[in-house]
């Protein structure tokens, strides 16, 4: 298999050329792989103009993935702007302001998109968790039914931060049933394409969608890919790279792109690879139930925890693993997230189960989680984020205009939205979650 990207970069450092050119480390050794980081120098091409090296990777990535593939060195988050951007171009609904339909659990980017781009939401509420939002094909294909105007898009988060996997399969139908593209954020599953048999949105019938490589391939931070599916417009694929462009930095990471390249080699054999983990996975899963243990979500390489029925919150169950020196992904008041990959191989299987083993039971009354609801929106979240705003104590927001509910990295959902009148039940929603300060629209 070949690693163009790779091989370019291993040429240009036996060359040891004199560095005339940025990055200002000139290959010095600081933190040891500045070597590998270059930019755009004579026949290393360019990946918002890709017609070499980088270009020849894509399309290794292409086949794989059985899509129009294009590599993102700024994550899934620039691949989520660039899609709806995308999906906005093909909008044969010009009487209307342009919307969509989307599940209330989006990420942050979607946000910003929303903001950047100008378009209307309509959302999808879930029911356990404003990280959750199961999406009923029935419900929407009503939706759509009922609409006036048709949305440029449906927007869905498959699988969620928690694990749980919308039936894109179902979604796709409806969706083509009434000619509305499908956007899917898959930033948590670039590996369901490697399942025996794939789950991967693009095979489900999924117009477009992005995975992060990097949250589940063995790939460095940053690394992603935006798909569009060979049966989608080929406008799409025409207009991918402006549309990455339009949202991305000009110097994009070649350590980042060497990554993805050296990645398709690796997933030439992922399917075996894969093959050969799930088995213990399943088994710790299995395990832990067994011992009293409540589980969320069906990713097959997610393992959430609901440990309050084992008597302790999110924080405090993620603080007992850390005694195991177990780091999780995530946790909040009810769930604590862990990754698996077959990276971690056997060996940490059996350290988590050991370390679940050693944790005991405890009785102890656990408040329980507010609910999540989609309220009137004020002003739209473009009016929001473009407002003069300031920062405000939670306590003190009430009657307020949200302009940025502060979220961070992990998860960047957010539980209250921007262009909402913060009320009391929101109050208690931030407090539930640890938000101590807002923004809030300057009046
Ligand atoms: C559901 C979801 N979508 C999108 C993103 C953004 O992905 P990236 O970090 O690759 O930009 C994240 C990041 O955590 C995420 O959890």
């Amino acid at each position: 298999m070949d690693t163009p990207i790779c091989d370019f970069v291993e040429n240009y450092i036996e060359q040891d050329c004199l560095r005339l050119h940025m990055p200002g480390h000139k290959g010095e050794s600081f933190l040891g792989i500045e070597k590998f980081d270059i930019t755009e120098i004579s026949g290393a091409d360019s990946l918002y103009q890709a017609s070499g090296i980088i270009k020849k990777s894509e399309e290794i990535a292409s086949e794989i993935f059985g899509a129009h593939t294009f590599y993102s060195a700024s994550g899934s988050s620039l691949c989520i702007r660039a899609m709806l951007y995308l999906a906005m171009l093909l909008n044969k609904n010009k009487s209307g302001k342009p919307y969509v339909i989307a599940g209330r659990n989006a990420h942050k980017a979607f946000l910003s998109a929303t903001a950047l781009l100008d378009f209307d939401i309509e959302w999808i509420c879930g029911k356990d968790s404003y990280l959750s939002c199961e999406i009923c094909p029935r419900k929407l294909d009503e939706m759509l039914l009922a609409a006036k105007d048709k949305p440029f898009a449906v927007y869905v988060t498959s699988p969620d931060y928690l694990g749980n996997i919308c039936d894109i399969k179902s979604i796709s139908s409806v969706c083509r049933k009434h000619n509305v593209l499908l956007i899917v954020d898959n930033a948590h599953g670039a590996y369901l394409k490697f399942l025996k048999k794939s789950m991967h949105p693009i095979d489900l019938g999924a117009d477009m969608c992005c995975d992060s490589a990097h949250k589940t391939l063995p790939v460095l931070t940053g690394g992603a890919y935006l798909h569009i599916s060979e049966n989608s417009d080929m406008y799409l694929v025409r207009k991918a790279k402006d549309a990455m462009l339009l949202f991305g930095s000009t110097s994009p990471s070649y350590l980042i792109l060497q990554s993805l390249d050296k990645a398709n080699v690796y997933l030439q054999s992922y399917t075996k690879r894969l093959e050969d983990f799930l088995p213990d996975i399943k088994t710790l899963k299995a395990n832990l139930i067994g011992r009293g243990f409540e589980l969320a979500g069906t990713e097959p390489l997610k393992l959430t925890v609901m440990p309050k029925s084992y008597g302790y919150t999110g924080h405090e169950f993620a603080d007992e693993l850390r005694k195991h020196n177990i780091e999780c992904e995530f946790c909040d008041p009810d769930y604590v997230v862990l990754m698996f990959t077959p990276e971690i191989g056997a060996e940490g299987i059996k350290k988590t189960l050991k370390a679940f083993g050693e944790i005991k039971k405890k009785d102890a009354v656990l408040k329980t989680p507010p609910e999540i609801k989609v309220k009137e929106k004020v002003m739209s979240v473009r009016q929001a984020y473009f407002s003069l705003q300031e920062e405000c104590d939670v306590k003190n927001s009430i009657g307020k205009i949200l302009a940025d509910s502060m979220i961070g990295c992990p998860p960047a959902v957010s539980v209250v939205l921007c262009g909402e009148r913060v009320d009391e039940s929101d109050v208690k929603c931030f407090e539930y979650y640890g938000i101590n300060k807002v923004k809030v629209v300057k009046e």
